[in-house]
C-alpha cells in the first residue's frame, strides 16, 4: 500500500466510525424527543409556578434536543458525501423544487426573491437530491446573512461547457480574512451554527466534478457560483 492509499484507508475507516457512533446516538435522542412531546402534552394546563417551571424546563430540553437532532444530520450529510449516484438533471428544474419548499421561509424572512431560471438548460450528470442539499445549504445561509430581510437573487444559465448557478444576497458579507475559513469543517460565525453546510456543499459538487466559489462585499453582499459540467450528449 502507498503512503496516500494507506492514508485514505484511514480516513475511510474514521468517517465510517464517526458515521456509526452519530447513528447510534440518534435513536436514543429520537426516544428522548419523543418522550418529551408525550411529557409535554401530560403538562399541558399548569397550574402552579412549579408546574409552570417544569413545562419551562421541558421547552428547554426539546430545544436542546432539536439541536443535538440536527447537528447529527449536518453531520450525517457530510459523512455520507461519498455515496453519490449520477442521474441526468435539469438543474433549473431542481432549484425551482427548492425554491418552492423554501418559499415560506423567504417571506417569514421578508426576503424578496428574484429567480431567474433558464427553462433551456442542457442536462448535467448529478445526484439530484445532494445538489438540492446544495442549494438548500446556500439559500438559508444568504437568508440567514440577512436578518432584517433583503433581496435574494437566484440565477442559472449555460456558459461554454458549464451550467452556471449563482446565488446572490444583499446581506451582511464576509470579511475578507475569512474567506477561506468559511470553507473549513466546523467552521461557523453562528452561535446555533453547526459550520458543515459550505464544506459538506463543496465536497458535492466537486465530486460531480464541478466547482462552487465566493465572492463578498462586507456589508454588501455576498454571491455564490457554482458550475456544473453540461452532460456529454447535451
Ligand atoms: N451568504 C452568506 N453571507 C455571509 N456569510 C456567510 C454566507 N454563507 C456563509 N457565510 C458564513 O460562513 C459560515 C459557514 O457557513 P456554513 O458552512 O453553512 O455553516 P453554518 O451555516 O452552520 O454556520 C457561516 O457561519 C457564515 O459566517
Ligand atoms: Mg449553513
Amino acid at each position: 500500500m502507498t503512503p496516500d492509499e494507506k492514508q485514505g484507508n484511514r480516513l475511510a475507516f474514521l468517517g465510517a466510525l464517526a458515521g456509526g457512533l452519530a447513528h447510534e446516538i440518534r435513536n436514543p435522542l429520537s426516544t428522548i424527543a419523543m418522550n418529551l412531546q408525550l411529557l409535554n402534552e401530560d403538562w399541558e394546563n399548569p397550574e402552579t409556578e412549579r408546574e409552570r417551571r417544569t413545562v419551562r424546563k421541558l421547552g428547554i430540553l426539546a430545544k436542546e434536543v432539536k439541536r443535538l437532532e440536527n447537528i447529527l444530520d449536518d453531520f450525517l450529510r457530510f459523512a455520507s458525501g461519498h455515496r453519490l449516484t449520477r442521474e441526468s438533471a435539469q438543474v433549473s428544474e431542481v432549484l425551482e423544487e427548492v425554491l418552492e419548499f423554501l418559499g415560506p421561509k423567504f417571506a417569514q424572512a421578508e426576503v424578496e426573491l428574484r429567480a431567474m431560471l433558464d427553462e433551456d438548460l442542457p442536462l448535467t450528470r448529478i445526484d439530484r437530491n445532494a445538489m438540492k442539499q446544495v442549494f438548500m445549504n446556500l439559500l438559508v445561509n444568504a437568508i440567514q446573512a440577512m436578518p432584517g430581510g433583503g433581496e435574494l437573487m437566484v440565477r442559472s444559465r449555460r456558459d461554454g461547457c458549464d451550467v452556471v448557478i449563482e446565488v446572490t444576497d444583499t446581506g451582511e458579507g464576509i470579511p475578507e480574512e475569512l474567506m477561506e475559513k468559511i470553507w473549513q469543517i466546523y467552521y461557523s460565525r453562528r452561535r446555533t451554527g453547526t459550520g458543515l453546510g459550505l464544506p459538506t456543499s463543496r465536497r458535492i459538487v466537486e465530486e460531480l466534478d464541478g466547482s462552487i466559489s465566493v465572492v463578498s462585499e462586507k456589508g454588501k453582499g455576498t454571491r455564490f457560483t457554482i458550475r456544473l459540467p453540461v452532460a456529454a450528449s447535451s
